[in-house]
């Protein structure tokens, strides 16, 4: 995981060391294995569930997002914006709805739109532990339908998605912002009674009130918590219509058997939300940032953005906040490193290697080998240093009656044991089907 991101960027020090800028992060093997995994494991359940990948672009006409969340901080302070050569106004994506949206309106595909992303995300935040300047989510959005069953639909992938990654310290927040009947009179009664018992708290809490009440329940400073606490909430104003869709969205989810808080203060990040939003969070991680995801309905922005009336939800996960999530679990099931089947180690030097090594990956095997004529015992460091599950050589006494060596590198105490050549690729898928089983959803 990325440590050190607090740190000064080197390359503002000594120009001749360059870094990734801060805030930003590369993601190597063998760590890397844990990230293709959270992706297929995504991208498995979405497939299940009906939904097909939509790739946008990584920048946008500005506009796109100022539609999201003008009074939000991402939008407001936190977008990377630019003028390319031909002077337009563009900015790279910080949330992944909007684009979807905006494919949306632009090729009018028939509803129900059931799509799902991977995707960059560009937020100009302080860094520190899962929060980053560039990270990568992965979303899952459904347009043209108002049925309750969609939202329990959409958090089951979610939730499924977790379980498959193993993750059981998690809990599900769920709140309702209401459609456009309810929200109105909820945030004149927010209103009024913050300005009301939050006098003496100064020109911010004032000026916050004034712009969006909604977003001072979810603030932090500890002298404002009595107030904001006892403030009235959204629940309580829900039009029959917004109550009868919560009420059915919650029996859905007990029918799936999927646990739930009701979180009256959780109040998401863009404007764009109406109706069910909910979030999932890890006791694994710190409060500050323990959102492994969240989204919820936005009804209007379609139309909001030029299309036709789409009720439509969705949800984004960070993907690496689900890694550290994971690694801070109890029971750590991250793969271990390198998927090699074999290591092929030539004894003999006449380029057999290559062919085997051909020979197990046209069958569909994961096998390396060593290059440059290395010494036999040079080539067995490399094969332990592979992380293969077994070594396989070819020596000049296998060689005689057309068969091979195989060690299990997993067992220091292991002796070698023959195999006929032509058996050896049978062989190793059936071991590699056992470890299937033994870790289940490690495979990809
Ligand atoms: P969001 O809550 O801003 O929602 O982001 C979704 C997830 O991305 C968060 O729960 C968190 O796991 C991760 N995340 C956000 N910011 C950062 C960051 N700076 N560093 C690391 N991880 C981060 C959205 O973006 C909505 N578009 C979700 C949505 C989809 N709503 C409806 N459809």
């Amino acid at each position: 995981m990325p440590e050190g991101d607090e740190r000064q960027d080197a390359h503002d020090v000594d120009p001749s060391v360059f870094r990734a800028p801060i805030g930003t992060h590369d993601v190597l093997p063998p760590d890397s294995e844990g990230w293709i995994e959270v992706v297929a494991t995504f991208a498995r359940r979405a497939r299940r569930f009906g939904y097909g990948l939509v790739v946008t672009p990584v920048f946008e006409h500005l506009e796109v997002f100022q539609r999201v969340g003008a009074s939000t901080d991402v939008v407001r302070k936190e977008m990377y914006e630019f003028d390319d050569k031909g002077g337009r106004r563009l900015a790279l994506r910080p949330e992944g709805t909007a684009p979807v949206v905006r494919a949306y309106v632009q090729h009018r595909p028939a509803v129900p739109w059931k799509v799902w992303y991977l995707a960059p995300h560009f937020r100009y935040e302080r860094p520190q532990r899962g929060r980053y300047r560039q990270h990568w989510q992965l979303g899952a959005e459904v347009m043209g339908v108002d049925d309750p069953d969609v939202d329990v639909e959409v958090i089951a992938l979610a939730h499924g998605f977790y379980r498959d990654l193993g993750l059981e310290r998690i809990r599900l927040l769920l709140n309702s912002m209401g459609d456009a009947a309810s929200r109105p009179a909820y945030v004149a009664a927010l209103r009024a009674y913050l300005l009301d018992h939050g006098g003496s708290f100064g020109e911010e809490f004032r000026a916050r009130v004034e712009q969006n009440p909604l977003r001072l329940l979810d603030a932090k400073r500890p002298e404002w918590q009595d107030v904001i606490e006892r403030a009235p909430q959204l629940t309580e104003y829900l039009s029959d219509a917004s109550a009868a869709h919560f009420e059915q969205v919650q029996q859905g989810l007990r029918a799936l058997g999927i646990g739930y808080e009701l979180t009256p203060r959780l109040v998401r990040g863009f404007d764009y939300y109406t109706a069910t939003t909910f979030e999932f969070v890890s006791d694994s991680l710190d409060a500050a940032q323990n959102a492994l995801g969240g989204g919820g309905r936005y009804d209007q922005l379609a139309e909001d953005m030029g299309g036709p009336p789409t009720p439509s939800i969705g949800f984004g996960v960070g993907i690496e906040r689900v890694l550290i999530a994971r690694a801070a679990e109890p029971g750590d099931r991250r793969p271990s490193g390198s998927r090699l089947d074999a290591f092929v180690i030539d004894a003999i030097g006449d380029g057999a290697a290559t062919l085997l090594a051909a020979e197990l990956r046209e069958a569909g095997l994961a096998a390396d080998r060593a290059y440059g004529g290395r010494s036999v015992k040079a080539q067995w460091k490399l094969a332990d240093r592979s992380g293969a599950r077994y070594a396989v050589m070819l020596g000049r006494r296998e060689a005689e009656h057309d068969a091979v060596a195989i060690k299990d590198l997993r067992d220091p105490a292991g002796t070698q044991r023959e195999l006929p050549r032509r058996e050896l690729a049978g062989w190793l898928q059936a071991r590699r089907e056992d470890a299937r089983h033994e870790t289940p959803g490690a495979d990809w």
